[in-house]
């Protein structure tokens, strides 16, 4: 039986507090490990949590300020932390086999990694740490909505659906001159998908090797929708405009979202973000299309309802249970806003000319006939290099496929210049570091490899996808 819609509170992740400042610095500390969450009607559900809750804390960084985070891993297995969207040295962008493994006694005998096809488990150890590990995050970025989530080489869908992701925002001085809604009226939102057994456990369909078993090859879905990790909650909203920093956390479901009713003139989600920050001007949408991982930042005006409308927001590409999202009840009364969406948010960022790429490169995103999901033609190996393009230059990417794969590159964002040799669509727009490429589609982007040379992933991010290894390495040089 499905938990009821609606009627609890929209939860917000607690801001992690620095355990200590310097200069330059900002240091933070998180335990992972197992908590029991309610998450459905008077059951428990025992989750890998970041600090004990699901999402994790969130980390606020000032752009030019470093981070530092301490992981410590009490969960019964192996785990690893990405940051997704940080522009970040390789030593601390979480590559898939540079583990850390259960602190002493946490463990549940496992091994740290699933049996790989074609790999043997000693090409599987990385850069592996006893317990704890220190991330380090430069944060030489732009303003953002980033989020962080286990990325442990054929166990990512596992990790993340059990409850190990969490929001990292980055505000720079740029963003903060904006006159965009703020403070309780900036709210991040991670949607995802589960489904729970009788006894409210997180239900997933692990294979005895890496990845999921037959019957989810498309990735694993879920019929419950949680928000913040609640079940269709509701926020209580003031007749005035908020900033909702829209993330799909889910592994592997897109959705098209929409507001009902649609306030007067429709138009109701007015994008101001994506993945990789602002944009340069607003553009207002009817519904938004999220693949996984991507970010849509938008700001509502909630004032444009008749006080104590209940808006929901809905799914269209849902059917039953997966409809619903949320709802936003207007019954707040506090109309002040000072608040506005301007036509002009970030200043014009330097966009890399994709008549000066260095290189033009084809990633094909393909199941093979054998069932084996690829990245042109092979499965993942650690440490082999699909491209090597070089530091400080810009390429080309176009990325290929046959069915739908939300393609993320890591370490820099990227420009979307093309969509089947059109211009891009509708929800291409900014800097982004996740793009939903469609069945049979053709996407070109552009990109410059700045400041860090090293080896990073790109990969499918429907996370059962990639932990069926369609990912590969590039080595920036
Ligand atoms: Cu959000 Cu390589 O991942
Ligand atoms: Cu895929």
């Amino acid at each position: 039986p499905l938990p009821p819609r609606f009627r609890v509170p929209l939860p917000v992740p607690p801001v992690l507090s620095p355990v200590r400042t310097d200069g330059t610095t900002d240091y933070y500390e998180i335990v992972q490990r197992v908590a029991d969450l309610s998450i459905l009607p008077g059951l428990r559900t025992e989750a890998w949590t970041y600090g004990g809750s699901f999402p994790g804390p969130t980390i606020v960084s000032r752009s030019g300020r470093r981070t530092v985070v301490h992981h410590r891993n009490e969960l019964p297995q192996a785990a690893v932390v990405h940051l997704h969207g940080g522009h970040t040295p390789t030593a601390s962008d979480g590559y898939p086999i540079d583990l850390i493994l259960p602190a002493a006694g946490a463990g549940d005998g496992t091994p740290p990694m699933p049996d790989m096809p074609n790999m043997p488990m000693s090409a599987m150890m990385g850069d592996t740490r006893l317990g704890q590990r220190t991330y380090t995050y430069p944060m030489n970025q732009r303003a953002a909505t980033l989020w962080y989530h286990d990325h442990r080489m054929g166990r990512t869908g596992l990790g993340v659906w059990r409850g190990l992701a969490g929001f990292h925002l980055v505000r720079d001085d740029e963003s903060d001159a904006l006159p965009l809604p703020r403070g309780q009226r900036d709210i991040p939102l991670m949607v995802t998908d589960r489904s729970f057994a009788a006894d409210g456990s997180f239900r997933y369909p692990s294979a005895a090797t890496a990845g999921v078993t037959d019957a989810y090859m498309n990735g694993v879905l879920g019929d419950v929708i949680l928000v913040n990790g609640a079940p269709w909650p509701v926020l209580r909203t003031d007749p005035a405009r908020y900033r909702l920093r829209l993330l799909n956390a889910s592994n592997a479901r897109r959705y098209r979202l929409e507001l009902d009713p649609q306030p007067p003139g429709g138009a109701a989600l007015v994008q101001v973000g994506s993945d990789g920050g602002l944009l340069d001007r607003p553009v207002a949408h009817d519904a938004l299309e999220i693949a996984p991982a991507e970010r849509f930042d938008v700001v509502v005006d909630f004032g444009r309802y008749r006080p104590g409308t209940r808006v929901r927001l809905v799914n269209r590409l849902g059917s039953g249970s997966t409809v619903d999202v949320m709802r936003f009840d207007v019954v707040g009364t506090d109309r002040a806003d000072d608040s506005a969406v301007p036509d002009r948010l970030a200043r014009a960022t330097a966009v890399p000319d994709p008549h000066r790429a260095a290189a033009t490169r084809t990633f094909l995103f393909h199941r093979r006939s054998d069932g084996t999901w690829t990245v042109n033609g092979d499965p993942y190996r650690p440490g082999r290099a699909l491209a090597r393009p070089k530091l400080g230059t810009v390429e080309v990417w176009r990325f290929i496929t046959d069915f739908h794969h939300p393609v993320h590159v890591h370490l820099d964002p990227f420009r979307v210049v093309s969509r089947n040799a059109g211009d891009p669509g509708a929800y291409d727009a900014g800097w982004k570091d996740t793009v939903d490429v469609r069945p049979s589609e053709a996407v070109e982007v552009v990109t410059r490899f700045t400041d860090y040379p090293g080896r990073y992933l790109l990969h499918c991010h429907n996370l059962e996808h990639e932990d069926m290894a369609m990912m590969a390495d590039f080595t920036v040089g």
